[in-house]
């Protein structure tokens, strides 16, 4: 019997989210124990994801730690990206026509007509990311990732997408859009600082979900989620891989992560730009009769709002709302003595490493309706990569 998504998620939800915190005290507690006893990233349930019983054998087990751990995003990413495209794309991983869903694409190119081509290179730039790490690790002898059989959430319902278990579900989700205040503020979330939300996105779907047809409203809303939530994804991407890097030992890992790691962020700054036009005019301001969501024109004044801001923030509350203000603007970094610098931020672990992005995925609801076990082990991946050191030159 089909269930759909949202079924899924109401079922499911619960136990995942009430579990969540002793998961990661139990991953952590663990691996504390398994460093005590000198068998850290032995016999964790993490090796339970890979093919074979390979040892890692020509990388440091932090740098294979780091690599896994991106291997393990990418195949996400992938899989995220592979549901926009067979709905939204242009084009196919071949390379063929894609007929999408024509209503979504619609509502897409609403906010950037180029936005199918966008979608299609995105998603083959993840592909690339995951076959490569899972290829390079292979080369040297350790073990790679494969999520095959967690791919087990229910496909959308509506024209256009493959009828294929999934990894990651778009049905509901609620997105940070909190980036969007930091990469607009002098103001660091390294140093402490804190930013409300733009627009509340709580439990709603970033793709059509059946094949009812939707009113023009509602399809747009949808598009114009999707937007945002590829930005949501692709900043994380842009903290995360100068964060593993940091921790990168061999120089040849060293450049896997800050060449990947680049195209995360030229990912971040595309979506940026895109997702603005849901809040400019002529598509802003938009309302959906269905859920009520509304999408403002934050480049009309009346519309920027103070509320959350800090002061410092509220000084430059149109900067903090210009929806063509797309490149990072300078902030502190470092030390508040040191003059404000064009950075992206986060790059401290505790805020957006390993752990920090499972966290965000998690809250982000990618991951309802799905085992358990497949968010134990994923901790288990960021709990191995968080603790990966370089060694460092005395
Ligand atoms: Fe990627
Ligand atoms: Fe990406």
């Amino acid at each position: 019997m089909k269930t759909h998504v949202s079924e899924i998620a109401s079922t499911v939800e619960q136990p995942i989210v009430e579990s969540l915190s002793s998961a990661w005290k139990r991953v952590i507690r663990r691996r504390s124990f398994l460093h005590g006893i000198g068998l850290a990233g032995a016999a964790l349930p993490a090796t339970k994801l890979f093919a074979g019983p390979k040892q890692d054998q020509k990388l440091s087990k932090g740098d294979a730690d780091l690599l896994r751990f991106a291997a393990a995003i990418e195949t996400i990413e992938a899989d995220l990206w592979q549901q926009y495209n067979e709905l939204g794309g242009a084009v196919d991983h071949n390379d063929n026509p894609n007929p999408g869903n024509p209503a979504y694409v619609t509502a897409l190119q609403n906010l950037d007509t180029d936005m199918p081509q966008y979608i299609s290179d995105n998603t083959d730039d993840e592909i690339s990311h995951r076959d490569f790490l899972n290829k390079y690790l292979e080369s040297k002898g350790a073990q790679p990732i494969d999520f095959t059989m967690f791919k087990t959430l229910q496909p959308s319902q509506a024209s256009g997408a493959a009828q294929n278990g999934r990894l990651t579900n778009l049905g509901t989700l609620t997105v940070d859009t909190s980036w969007y205040f930091r990469y607009r503020s002098s103001q660091n979330p390294d140093l402490g600082a804190k930013f409300p939300q733009l627009i509340d996105i709580v439990k709603q779907p970033a793709i059509p979900l059946t094949k009812a047809a939707l009113a023009n409203s509602t399809i747009q809303a949808i598009a114009n989620i999707a937007s945002i939530h590829f930005a949501f994804i692709e900043q994380g991407g842009s903290s995360l891989y100068p964060i593993l890097a940091l921790k990168a030992n061999d120089s040849e890992v060293l450049r896997i992560l800050l060449s990947i790691g680049g195209v995360e962020i030229d990912h971040f700054s595309l979506w940026h730009d895109k997702m603005g036009n849901a809040f400019a005019g002529p598509l802003a301001p938009l309302t959906d009769a269905g859920t009520g969501l509304t999408f403002l024109d934050f480049n009309n004044a009346a519309n920027q709002h103070n509320s959350g801001l800090s002061a410092v923030d509220q000084q430059a509350t149109s900067q903090l709302f210009q929806t063509n203000l797309i490149l990072p603007e300078p902030c502190q970094f470092l030390s508040s003595s040191l003059p404000p610098v064009s950075i992206i931020r986060p790059t401290i672990s505790a805020n957006g490493g390993p752990m920090a992005t499972v966290q965000a995925f998690i809250d982000d609801r990618l991951f309802v309706g799905q085992n358990p076990a497949f968010i134990e082990q994923l901790m288990d991946l960021a709990s191995q990569a968080e603790t990966a050191d370089r060694q460092r030159q005395q």
